[in-house]
């Protein structure tokens, strides 16, 4: 492998694959994917190498049952465990899924302790406190990755509502990654103009709504997994902001201490990301019943963070 910059994606599933084919295609990167399935990384990472001489990339990409190949790498994506099925709400992934991250990050950090991490395991806020925990980064190197999926779906319905490109639509979603997430129709726009003066009120709602539920509504299509496609792109927007030190304002989670009057808790609000991962918290004038909102998303959290206590101690 030469000298070109290396990001881990640990575990090589739907969301993993995706996000190391959107690399690749990128070609700023080499990529080493990992999982436990014997074969499976490997496989994907041999498929995709074979995607560059048609798509005019040459990026390295190889798999692993192991994290020796993973060593000095400078993100490493975590997608390791389950996903919904129908009828399942991302808490239900959390005994699960907490085992899995905090494993695979005590693994990943031992042989690159300069990475920033990228979370992208269910349910996501949880998980981002089980990687912080179990990595011993600083905040600025542990981020989730919700808000930049969630406003992605945000814009996609109101360009879809609004018949405009979404290359014009810009959205921000606030937020634990839930059915509590606050998507900000007042900080939405369509080339700079609010969305609320192309929509009625009602469609609005309406459209925050199907974005809160955004991802149950594909869950309930597929039946057999959760979505991947714009996961797996979202994650790469994100490894790309940091990698090429972008300063994009997009929006993570992160851990708060005191902004937006939270404290010690991972929730998704507008963050910079640049080459040191989150370089500030952007502190967006709230009004009472958006940050009342914020407020009830980020104890959700809290009662994920408690029940994950509770699980340890049993
Ligand atoms: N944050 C978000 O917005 C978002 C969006 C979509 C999916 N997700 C979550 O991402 C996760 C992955 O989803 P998916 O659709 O790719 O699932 P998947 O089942 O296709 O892939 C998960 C992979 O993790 C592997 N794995 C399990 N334990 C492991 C371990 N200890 N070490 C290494 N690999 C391990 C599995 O073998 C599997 O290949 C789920 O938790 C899902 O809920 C999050």
């Amino acid at each position: 492998m030469g000298s070109r910059r290396k990001v881990t994606v640990v575990g090589a599933g739907m969301v993993g694959g995706t996000v190391a084919q959107m690399l690749a295609l990128r070609g700023f990167a080499d990529v080493v994917l990992v999982d436990i399935v014997e074969g499976l990384p490997q496989g994907k990472a041999l498929d995709l190498m074979q995607v560059g001489p048609l798509m005019g990339f040459d990026s390295h990409l190889s798999g692993s049952n192991d994290y020796a190949e993973t060593a000095g790498s400078d993100i490493v994506v975590i997608t390791s465990g389950i996903a919904r099925k129908p009828g399942m709400s991302r808490d239900d992934l959390l005994k699960t899924n907490m085992g899995i991250v905090g494993s695979v990050t005590g693994q990943v950090v031992e042989s690159s302790p300069d990475a920033i991490l990228i979370v992208v395991s269910n349910p996501l806020d949880a998980m981002c406190h089980v990687a912080f925990d179990a990595a011993g980064f600083p905040r600025e190197r542990v981020i989730g990755m919700a808000g930049v999926l969630d406003s992605a779906r945000f814009r996609t319905f109101i360009a879809m509502e609004a018949g405009v490109s979404v290359e014009d639509v810009s959205a921000m979603v606030l937020g634990g990654h839930g059915d509590t997430m606050v998507p900000l129709s007042r900080y939405s726009t369509i080339a700079g103009i609010p969305i609320t003066e192309y929509l009625t009120g009602d469609r609005v709602r309406a459209i925050e709504d199907r974005t809160a539920n955004g991802g149950a509504e594909i869950v309930g299509l597929l039946k057999t997994g959760s979505a991947y496609f714009a996961p797996g792109a979202s994650a790469a927007e994100m490894v790309e902001a940091i990698l090429l030190d972008k300063k994009r304002i997009l929006p993570c989670s992160v851990l708060l201490q005191g902004e937006y009057g939270i404290n010690d808790l991972f929730v998704g609000v507008p963050v910079k990301l640049g080459a040191n991962g989150m370089e500030q918290i952007i502190e967006l004038n709230l009004t009472g019943e958006e940050s009342a909102a914020l407020k009830k998303s980020a104890s959700s959290v809290q009662g994920l963070v408690e029940a994950m206590a509770q699980l340890k101690d049993a």
